[in-house]
């Protein structure tokens, strides 16, 4: 059998079961990829076309063995190749932290923020840093800014530890066990924040492979603002004159409309639209107090 058989028989095993995609990837041909390129250790920006000789059956074998893992243990492939992608950045992932997918990273690489600067940050906050792949590539796009990154949870600091470590940034990066925005933190040009948002509803609706992910992560109470009201009740003590706050909500824009009707966020532009990544500038959160 060639790799581009394969793909395809992963691929229609994937099909015709009922796993979850959206932890990495969005299409059953791209998590038959991940997983089949892994197992046969090649990047996977392979051009698989051009693999057109015979794998070994050893090969095929544990590619497939690899794939029926996926469904029937219903895990998302990272927690099973212990790695992950975002902005063709890797990172190292596993059951203590949720797998890294923030539409943030997107920002980031877009430079979309940058307008709403007025010089390039110096002290940039990842609140809810989780396995830390934002702080990691916002040091890798704002090369001249120190960042900290905090997280209630040890063992996602954890994994964040070896993301920096992994990415030269341990000068750079900053690893706080704060919860929410709290001292020691201090005051910042720019908050990043990918909270834990998914209302309760939409919790007890989860796929398996979201329910594998840490609890602590995802919840946000009844209307998925529990977090978040507590962090913009605190943002404006933590950001400089000029900051700025960039906040992911995922489909919460109803609930967050909800909770704070007379803040005028701005939707930043991701692949998932205009309403899933807010900015708000400090001057904007001083009205939630007034
Ligand atoms: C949605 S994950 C985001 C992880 C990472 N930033 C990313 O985008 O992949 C939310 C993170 O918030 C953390 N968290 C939950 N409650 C918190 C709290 N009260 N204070 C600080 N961090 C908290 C969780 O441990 C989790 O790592």
């Amino acid at each position: 059998m060639t790799l581009p058989d394969l793909l395809v028989q992963c691929t229609q095993m994937l099909q015709s079961s009922s796993v979850s995609l959206g932890q990495g990837t969005l299409e059953m041909a791209d998590e038959a990829a991940w997983l089949v390129l892994w197992q046969l250790g090649l990047p996977l920006d392979t051009d698989t076309d051009l693999h057109t000789e015979t794998l070994q059956p050893e090969q095929v074998r544990a590619c497939l063995d690899l794939v029926r893992q996926r469904i029937d243990r219903r895990l998302p492939a990272a927690y099973l190749t212990r790695e992950a992608w975002l902005q063709g950045v890797d990172f190292y992932v596993d059951e203590r932290c949720i797998v890294p997918r923030s539409l943030i990273a997107e920002v980031l690489a877009q430079g979309s923020i940058d307008h709403f600067l007025n010089q390039a940050p110096q002290r940039i906050l990842d609140l809810c840093t989780g396995n830390g792949s934002l702080a990691v590539l916002a040091a890798m796009a704002y090369p001249d800014a120190h960042i900290d990154a905090s997280d209630i949870s040890a063992d996602a600091l954890a994994v964040a530890l070896i993301n920096g470590q992994r990415h030269g940034m341990s000068q750079r990066i900053d690893w706080h066990c704060v919860a929410g925005l709290e001292a020691p933190l201090g005051q910042y040009d720019v908050i990043l924040c990918n909270p834990p948002y998914v209302n309760d509803q939409s919790m007890g609706l989860l796929p398996p492979e979201f329910v594998a992910e840490p609890h602590l992560a995802l919840s946000g109470g009844p209307d998925g603002m529990n977090f978040v009201r507590h962090m913009l009740s605190r943002a404006t003590q933590h950001l400089m004159e000029n900051g700025i706050l960039v906040l992911e909500i995922g489909h919460e824009r109803v609930h967050f409309d909800a909770a704070f009707p007379t803040l005028a966020p701005i939707g930043l532009s991701t692949s998932a639209g205009d309403d899933q990544v807010l900015l708000i500038n400090k001057e904007e959160l001083r009205t939630l107090s007034c």
